[in-house]
């Protein structure tokens, strides 16, 4: 086997060198959240069909939809690469281990093997994308930052896709609070390459992580462009939608919400209701009449109530089935998860049984008006929830949860400790003085009610 490398000198198996440049093609739609990667690489592998690298990124690029209905063709691409282990290299039979693992349900044994290419190969572009990837679905905060850390000393301007790399090395910075480095590397990304959906997104997390909501928003949108038409822009409008919701502008929210996160296909992507449920979620803990918004969500989470694939998805899903009491869909739902938890043993379990089956119990606790058991479901796993997956902004959710059901319990003391706690963490945001004010106002602290409802008034003034 002739043997060839690719744009950053990794070796490829293969002898061709257009199938070699179409792989790079069909990665750069994946990191840049434009076109259908899969489609692509399935056009190379037409032409192609001994190109185990192809059939690997194929395999690799479906571990990340954690979706039950892409399961049996990321089992196939898989297949096809292992029939041709012969021709391989080694690293592509550690990809190709490291998605076996995945398939099997070890999660981190997958990280480990994507972990062991790039070692070897620190330019490994998709080893890096996998690791960074994987650790937010998993929950690893650390090593969401310390992936790229590890070898970003070896990559420079002159490195194709350097744009890529300092997009994940803002993001993981932005997770482990490194808020100015994450900055730097995030809008240094943007300017090499506007079109950075990645880049861009990294930079929002830290707009919203520090209170910054009329700089998110005017970050957002002064690059609509950038962004608005890829894969990521549903995720990327719900970011814009958390600075208006902080500011109180509901009428924003709501006009997001129906204009851009409320498809009306059933068959979209698990993302796409993710996002819609995370923020339907949030409007109901503020008590927006959200109208029949909820029913048309449950509508198309039904079919994946007995999914128990990832417990990310499960809470979200829960969110839909609780706030439209689908006492149907809770009870599939919860049933599954614990006959899962019960008799499974992979990674998803953990993150199940830790964190997603006492979320999901306090989601319809608080939808059933049981605040106090939504509290006493939520204190003891809040130090834990990172295990979820998910971002700080997306698990802000929990936390959040927890402090509106410690004000509807009239545990106002409680209620005002977490308050404080996160105003102390994001002074700059309204909602959290106006949390503060709720509980000072149930503890008949009329003056304290008054002046915090005053500062997230004149937090609301842009
Ligand atoms: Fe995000």
């Amino acid at each position: 086997m002739a043997g060839l490398k690719d744009c950053r000198g990794i070796p490829v198996s293969i002898g061709d060198q257009d199938a070699v440049d179409a792989l790079e093609a069909a990665h750069e739609e994946s990191l840049g959240f434009y076109g259908d990667p899969v489609a692509s690489i399935d056009k190379v592998l037409a032409n192609h069909p001994d190109f185990v690298m192809g059939h690997v990124f194929k395999a690799a690029m479906l571990t990340q939809a954690m979706e039950t209905r892409i399961y049996g063709v990321m089992v196939s691409a898989l297949e096809a690469a292992e029939a041709l282990k012969s021709k391989a290299n080694d690293r592509e039979r550690a990809h190709m281990a490291g998605v076996r693992a995945w398939v099997e349900g070890d999660f981190h044994r997958a990280v480990a093997f994507w972990e062991e290419v790039l070692f070897a190969h620190p330019l490994d572009l998709l080893a890096l994308q996998l690791v960074h990837l994987s650790d937010i679905l998993l929950g690893h905060v650390s090593n969401q930052r310390d992936v790229v850390a590890r070898v970003f000393p070896l990559w420079d301007e002159g490195t194709p896709g350097y744009e890529w790399v300092l997009g994940f090395y803002s993001f993981g910075l932005e997770e482990c609070r490194d808020f100015s480095r994450a900055e730097e590397m995030g809008r240094k990304a943007v300017a090499i390459r506007p079109k950075n959906p990645y880049a861009i997104h990294a930079v929002a997390h830290v707009l919203e992580m520090q209170g910054r909501q009329q700089g998110g928003i005017w970050w957002m949108t002064s690059r609509e462009e950038d962004w608005a038409h890829d894969n990521f822009r549903n995720h990327l409008w719900w970011h814009l939608s958390l600075y208006h919701l902080d500011l109180g502008q509901i009428e924003q929210v709501m006009h997001i919400y129906d204009d851009k996160l409320c498809s009306g296909d059933t068959g979209i992507e698990k993302y796409e209701e993710l996002d819609a449920a995370a923020l339907l979620w949030r409007l109901t803990l503020l008590g927006v009449d959200v109208g029949n918004r909820w029913q048309h969500l449950a509508d198309k989470w039904a079919p994946s109530a007995s999914d128990t694939l990832y417990a990310f998805n499960d809470v979200h899903a829960m969110m839909a089935f609780s706030a439209d009491g689908r006492s149907a869909e809770i009870a599939t739902l919860l049933g599954a998860n614990d006959r899962y938890v019960e008799h499974a043993n992979d990674a998803n379990t953990a993150m199940l049984r830790e964190i997603g089956l006492p979320f999901c119990r306090a989601l319809q606790a608080f939808a059933e008006g049981r605040y106090g058991d939504t509290v006493d479901l939520l204190l003891p796993i809040r130090y834990s929830t990172h295990r979820l997956g998910g971002s700080h902004a997306q698990r802000d959710v929990i936390a959040w949860t927890l402090v509106e059901a410690a004000l509807r319990a009239r545990r106002y003391d409680l209620a005002l400790g977490l308050a404080n706690e996160r105003t102390e963490a994001k002074p700059t945001s309204p909602q959290n003085w106006r949390l503060i004010a709720q509980a000072l106002d149930g503890m008949g602290d009329r003056d304290g009610a008054k002046r915090a409802a005053s500062r997230a008034a004149s937090l609301t003034m842009g």
